[in-house]
């Protein structure tokens, strides 16, 4: 089997970077649980009363905040009405349709069609198996490799876990597959060159894949995924410039551009979609989390007419569509995401998040000249605080340290949960917070870094 390809000496950095022996480290049976009760905005509250600022929105997802009444009713509603319907054999409910009607008026124009799936991971297990079955349904069989990128991140099932490109989600689950590659990621932090500028670096990378495409031979590679800003490797913002070359490569090599915006979707960024801010066309979108602010599970892949046409002409040829799942699509959960959507509207998230997005970066990068700090970065309501050993040479943390574990449970104390990625710390609000929340949120973490801080000078 395939081990991850590490395309140049910058990727195996990275990797070297992110493979962490975990020697000396505490028993992760002795971390926990912290157990979560009930929430209320951009509170949670755990079992001893403690409440907390979710300073990740759960996982990147709550975007309207917890104990919002009117998707509890939007839920309740359609319990009673049709608790369950699935959507195969030619069967479909109201919610399904009205929600694929909505994705399709919200996305880019030329996705219009939308397939639904419980979660971020089996959406992009039916990407793989959508791209693999229009190339043989247009008669090219051999073009089927798809090129993701170390530290990408699009989930955990054995195809969509192969798309990530973080080692630990590899070791020892015997991933990738074969026909999954990985090229560089865009982390001008880490990656680039001495000197190198954004615009030179995110040329590199354009010509990196391109070299990577000639080489595999273009008649097999089909097609390209990227979150428009990593989530779970980091929180990754691309260099300027970056997107734009990406996607010409990928054209000129007939190679399709998949936007996996499970983190990015619904305003994350400031703007509707990631593939607003960073101008990206893509022929497949996987959207999730923000979706339903996960108050059920759900998930879409949306994709071009021009697919869809190929895929349906295929089914006829086979008679049927083998593929689907038994809650796709669920009522309840396609009734709470519209009921969302609603929320997310009315309520102007996208634009609170485009207005407070920068006073949220602003402060984050207060701490740019702390001692442990190496680098601030983010956009929109996504932010991360990456700590080193030495600013200067951007060493990282001995792994065995747990830094980035010990600065998270100081701010869990101050009442802050926020995420730490190995030493990288990363900062995703509910869309629904204010000016004040944010101060908060940014005090907690203030008081956790320097207690950090002290601990570092104690025990080096
Ligand atoms: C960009 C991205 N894609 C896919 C996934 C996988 O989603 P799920 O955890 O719902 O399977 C995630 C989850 O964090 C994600 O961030």
């Amino acid at each position: 089997m395939d081990q991850p390809t590490i395309p140049n000496s910058d990727a195996a950095r990275d990797v070297a970077y992110l493979m962490h022996p975990y020697t000396n480290a505490r028993r992760h049976e002795d971390l926990g649980p912290v157990v979560i009760e009930r929430g209320d905005g951009v509170y949670v509250y755990d079992d001893q009363g403690k409440k907390y600022i979710e300073g990740l929105a759960g996982l990147w997802s709550v975007a309207v905040g917890f104990g919002e009444e009117r998707l509890v009713n939007a839920a309740t509603e359609q319990m009673r009405k049709l608790p369950f319907y699935h959507l195969f054999a030619h069967r479909s409910h109201s919610p399904a349709i009205q929600l694929s009607e909505r994705l399709v008026s919200m996305t880019p124009d030329r996705l219009q069609k939308t397939f639904f799936t419980n979660s971020g991971s089996e959406a992009n297990d039916t990407v793989i198996k959508i791209v693999r079955f229009y190339n043989n349904a247009i008669g090219r069989p051999e073009k089927k490799k798809i090129i993701s990128r170390l530290r990408g991140y699009h989930g955990i099932n054995v195809a969509s876990g192969s798309l990530t490109g973080l080692p630990l989600n590899h070791a020892d689950f015997d991933l990738p597959i074969d026909g999954i590659l990985h090229v560089s990621c865009p982390h001008h932090y880490r990656q680039a060159l001495d000197g190198e500028s954004e615009e030179d670096f995110a040329t590199r990378l354009a010509a990196e894949l391109d070299e990577r495409i000639v080489q595999e031979g273009p008649e097999t590679v089909a097609a390209f995924i990227g979150e428009p800003v990593m989530g779970a490797g980091g929180v990754i913002v691309p260099p300027a410039t970056y997107w734009q070359k990406i996607q010409d490569v990928c054209r000129k090599h007939d190679v399709l551009v998949i936007a996996d915006e499970v983190i990015t979707g619904f305003g994350r960024l400031g703007t509707p979609f990631g593939c607003d801010s960073f101008d990206i066309d893509p022929d497949i979108m996987v959207l999730s989390k923000q979706l339903s602010s996960s108050y059920q599970p759900l998930a879409a892949v949306l994709f071009t007419d021009e697919i869809y046409q190929a895929v349906a002409d295929n089914t006829n040829r086979l008679g049927s569509f083998g593929h689907g799942y038994t809650a796709g699509g669920h009522p309840v959960a396609t009734a709470v995401a519209l009921e969302n959507l609603n929320i997310i509207e009315e309520r102007q998230l996208v634009g609170n998040a485009a207005e407070l997005g920068p006073y949220m970066q602003k402060a984050l990068r207060s701490f740019s000249d702390h001692p442990l700090v190496g680098e601030v970065r983010g956009t929109g309501l996504i932010g991360a605080v990456e700590l080193v050993a030495n600013k200067a040479s951007k060493t990282p943390f001995e792994p065995k340290m747990q830094v980035g574990g010990f600065l998270g449970e100081r701010a869990m104390e101050q009442g802050l949960i926020i995420r730490p990625l190995l030493d990288t710390i990363a900062f995703c609000p509910p869309l629904i917070i204010n000016r004040q929340q944010i101060d908060d949120m940014i005090e907690c973490f203030a008081t956790a870094l320097d207690q950090t801080a002290k601990h570092v000078e104690t025990v080096t």
